[in-house]
């Protein structure tokens, strides 16, 4: 029998109750997390979203709440009134926040009861994604993923408020536009009203904030939901929200200003300490260095280790000359087995026309100082998992190997990924191994919002902005110069001449942020002029009439004083995760896609009615 709230008041929070609130008279709800029955006395852990405390139901003191609390179960829902005692010092729980009182209850009034749930929200995540994001109701009640979104509450408040202060105006941008240029496929909505035409859902919104700028809201920010229909990752959803910002005037220097101040004060609001400024490195350097543009700095990068083969060694080794050699090591993974070293040989991005080496035994009966080289200019050490990566010349792969001036060749830029993905690979694989990552994990279980901690973040989270881009890959396929981001990003002013000339040594004025090797944002100072506007859809081979079809709305705009401006977008979704210390966004977006896009509590996407249809001009040829 379940009874009503009345003019019953909640007092309290389950988990603010402290000492000094002993005696005090509270009214608390929420949900029975577990139920201990001794005999005359029954405990209930009451759980809201602030925390636990429990509740003593004495048959002595209260026969009627004590008979309710022999029927209540896990998650039900009741109110528990009483008076805040002191534990008796045996009782006294120090891993719970309200470990030293308890409420001894004089009523207890059974709100609602429960079907029995497929997991139990008291418990760690069961194993089963699926079944948790059918019951996602359920498992948002678990304190990891309260914890993971009062975590996200509060980076986006101290960002909202951190923009805030630094000049900024949060502006809202049209959710139904016309197709962006971010590159990825657009979610299309058809229109009822004009037949046979699409609104597409902004993948970004980069063209309104720039137009944005050119309407003379100088500084620009807005907590952006974006759309892409892409291939899903752990890092990637079909929706997701960028801390998006534009200026005007700026120079790369201060964009990185207003973003490290924001970073600085998300992370200080999860109780971390960011320092800033961040290094930079070049992506060419990156490159080299991590085999990475979005390069993890936790652990040591790759080693040049040409010199260590002499002349001569590289034929018999089949190890292609004109490509890169460089070694890297994955500290104190031990002594593997041969079975163990093989079993990670699937690991490594057969695709790239690189091979490596890890067999370090046979290679020193033939080259033993080679070996001991390798060594040396990695800085190995006893137990550390060492590898080689180079050129395979027997695995020819479909790539550019013209070398422009200045530039790493395709291939080059291949070996080195290839070994930078094999690297984090096997980072991860190891990762209680090195325990460089665990600090990170120690830290973020620690730097929970709501304890006040403090904690210094700077051996644990390695920021790093990636400039110097180039302006344009070429395409082998087609034999076009193509952009290598959006084509509103600006070219260096000192490259401007180079454009048609020699495209290949063009920079582009733009930076990606990264940070323990996923990227967290991206950005550039974008081109203002029409001129260079139409010069670089020009280079790009896009016609004018394709231009002006796709944004003409934008090129026009451009002509009416636009002054100079840039920006970036940061990923929001990436900086919980990583604060939160989780493995994938599902684990901080309240109601994600799975891998395979489908909401699973909600059955989305689904069919419609004929009518609906009818009413939109559209006809369904194939159901999958
Ligand atoms: P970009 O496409 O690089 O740039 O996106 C910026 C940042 O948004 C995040 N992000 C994603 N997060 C989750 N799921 C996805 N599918 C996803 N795609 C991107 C990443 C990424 O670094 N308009 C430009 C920015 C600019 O130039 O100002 C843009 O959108 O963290």
């Amino acid at each position: 029998m379940l009874d009503f709230l009345g003019n019953l008041e909640r007092t309290h929070m389950c988990g603010e109750l402290r000492a000094a609130n002993a005696g005090q008279h509270v009214v608390l709800m929420g949900w029975v997390n577990r139920r201990r029955d001794h005999g005359n006395l029954i405990f209930l852990d009451l759980r809201d979203r602030s925390g636990i405390a429990q509740v003593v139901l004495d048959k002595e003191l209260t026969p009627e709440g004590h008979l309710k609390g022999e029927q209540v179960r896990p998650e039900y829902v009741v109110a528990a009134v009483g008076k805040v005692r002191l534990r008796g010092k045996d009782a006294i729980n120090p891993k719970m926040p309200t470990g030293e009182i308890e409420i001894e209850a004089t009523e207890l009034r059974v709100l609602n009861d429960t079907k029995l749930a497929p997991f139990s929200p008291a418990e760690d995540a069961i194993a089963n994604e699926e079944v948790r994001l059918k019951y996602r109701y359920i498992d948002l009640r678990r304190a990891e993923m309260q914890r993971n979104f009062w975590l996200r509450h509060e980076i986006t408040r101290s960002i909202r408020e951190s923009l805030s202060n630094q000049g900024f105006l949060e502006i809202e941008t049209p959710i139904l536009c016309k197709s962006t240029p971010e590159g990825a496929r657009d979610f299309l909505v058809p229109s009822r009203i004009h037949a046979g035409e699409f609104y597409a859902l902004p993948q970004s919104p980069q063209i309104f904030k720039q137009i944005l700028m050119i309407s003379g809201f100088d500084r620009y920010f807005q907590v952006a939901r974006c759309f892409r229909d892409e291939d899903q990752r752990a890092d990637r959803q079909l929706e997701f929200t960028q801390i998006d910002l534009e200026m005007s005037y700026p120079r790369r220097d201060h964009v990185f200003g207003v973003v490290e101040k924001f970073c600085a004060a998300a992370w200080a609001a999860a109780g971390i300490t960011l320092p800033t400024p961040f290094p930079r490195i070049t992506y060419d350097e990156a490159i080299r260095q991590y085999g990475s543009d979005k390069p993890d700095l936790r652990l040591p990068g790759l080693t040049d280790v040409r010199s260590a083969f002499p002349d001569g060694s590289l034929d018999t080794l089949q190890i292609d000359p004109a490509l890169p050699i460089v070694a890297f090591r994955i500290p104190a993974v031990g002594e593997l087995s041969r079975k163990e070293r093989e079993d990670n040989h699937p690991l490594f991005d057969q695709k790239k026309g690189a091979k490596f080496i890890d067999d370090f035994k046979r290679l020193a009966k033939s080259f033993p100082d080679t070996v001991t080289k390798i060594r040396e200019l990695s800085g190995a050490a006893e137990g550390d998992y060492l590898i080689v990566v180079a050129g395979d010349p027997a695995h020819h792969i479909k790539a550019s190997d013209t070398k422009f001036e200045g530039r790493l060749s395709e291939r080059e830029i291949n070996v080195y990924m290839a070994a930078g993905n094999f690297r984090s690979e096997l980072a991860k694989k190891y990762a209680d191994r090195h325990k460089a990552f665990q600090l990170t994990d120690e830290l973020v279980q620690t730097a929970d919002p709501r304890s006040g901690n403090k904690l210094d973040g700077s051996n644990a989270f390695h920021p790093i902005w990636i400039v110097d881009f180039p302006m344009f890959e070429y395409d082998l396929a087609s034999g076009k110069w193509v952009p290598a981001h959006h084509p509103f990003t600006a070219p260096y002013e000192a490259d401007m001449a180079n454009l048609t000339t020699d495209p290949a040594s063009v920079r582009a004025d733009c930076y990606d942020l990264a940070m323990n090797g996923l990227e967290l944002g991206s950005g550039s100072i974008r081109i203002h002029r029409k001129d260079v506007q139409q010069q670089i859809f020009a280079s790009l081979g896009i016609s004018e009439d394709e231009a002006k079809q796709r944004f003409g709305f934008f090129l026009d705009a451009l002509e009416y004083g636009t002054p100079p401006h840039g920006g970036i977008a940061l990923g929001l979704d990436r900086i919980v995760m990583l604060l939160a210390g989780a493995s994938s966004l599902r684990e901080v977006i309240t109601f994600p896609k799975t891998a395979k896009a489908i909401d699973l509590m909600a059955d989305a996407p689904t069919t419609v009615s004929d009518q609906q249809l009818r009413e939109l001009h559209l006809k369904i040829t194939q159901r999958s």
